[in-house]
């Protein structure tokens, strides 16, 4: 199975309330960006974004140049009908992102556990490729850490601590300035412990 059946076949069958991942309210994300004190008009894109609320609690919080990119078309398809007429404010992208040719690029470039998917060393140097290239100042990024699981959705994904993540987002040429490890309540009460970690561009 592809990849991108792999993630229709989930979208297609599972409830929000089936899979790990699913969060009542995307704390993690809306803190980190809000605190980057960019502007509302700052753009910002969210990686492997699923069908999760973050885009649609960016639109009520305000902000206006809000992309989405997944791979799955049912992904995309299921958080359009959660925002109803104000899925026509987001861009919404379906791609895989190591093939995504960005066509501008991003102040504020956000992946809560679609980053860590990547396994393959070719793979995850495309993903800093396209940073290095299309985030323009911040990056927020959360992946399960290196005492979380080593699968996500049945697939397997490459765990981070500190010292890895800043070694991978130095090959892009951003430096973290802060870094956490919230544990994420699943929906059926199990912890996964992830790291989260903010970096800017290092324009040294
Ligand atoms: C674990 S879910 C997280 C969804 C969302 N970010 C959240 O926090 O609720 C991973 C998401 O990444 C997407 N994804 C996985 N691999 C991807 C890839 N190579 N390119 C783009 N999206 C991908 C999946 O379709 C899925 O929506």
């Amino acid at each position: 199975m592809s990849k991108q059946e792999h993630w229709n076949t989930v979208y297609t069958t599972k409830t929000p309330q089936q899979v790990g991942w699913t969060q009542p309210y995307p704390e993690d994300s809306i803190k980190r960006i809000e605190a980057t004190g960019l502007s509302k008009s700052a753009s910002i894109i969210d990686i492997g974004g699923g069908d999760s609320d973050l885009a649609k609690i960016l639109l009520e919080h305000g902000y206006t140049d809000i992309t989405v990119l997944d791979i799955s078309a049912a992904a995309i398809e299921r958080a359009k009908q959660k925002l109803g007429d104000r899925a026509n404010e987001i861009h919404w992208i379906v791609a895989d992102i190591i093939d995504f040719k960005p066509e501008r690029s991003y102040e504020i470039w956000h992946d809560r556990a679609a980053f860590h998917f990547l396994i393959q060393e070719q793979d995850i140097n495309s993903y800093l490729k396209l940073l290095n290239q299309f985030a323009s100042q911040y990056v927020i990024i959360g992946t399960f850490s290196d005492i979380g699981p080593t699968m996500c959705s049945g697939l397997p994904i490459t765990q981070y601590d500190e010292k890895k993540m800043s070694s991978a987002l130095d090959q892009a040429n951003f430096k973290i300035m802060e870094s956490d490890r919230p544990v994420h309540i699943t929906p059926t009460g199990g912890e996964q412990p992830y790291l989260f970690v903010v970096a800017s561009k290092d324009l040294v």
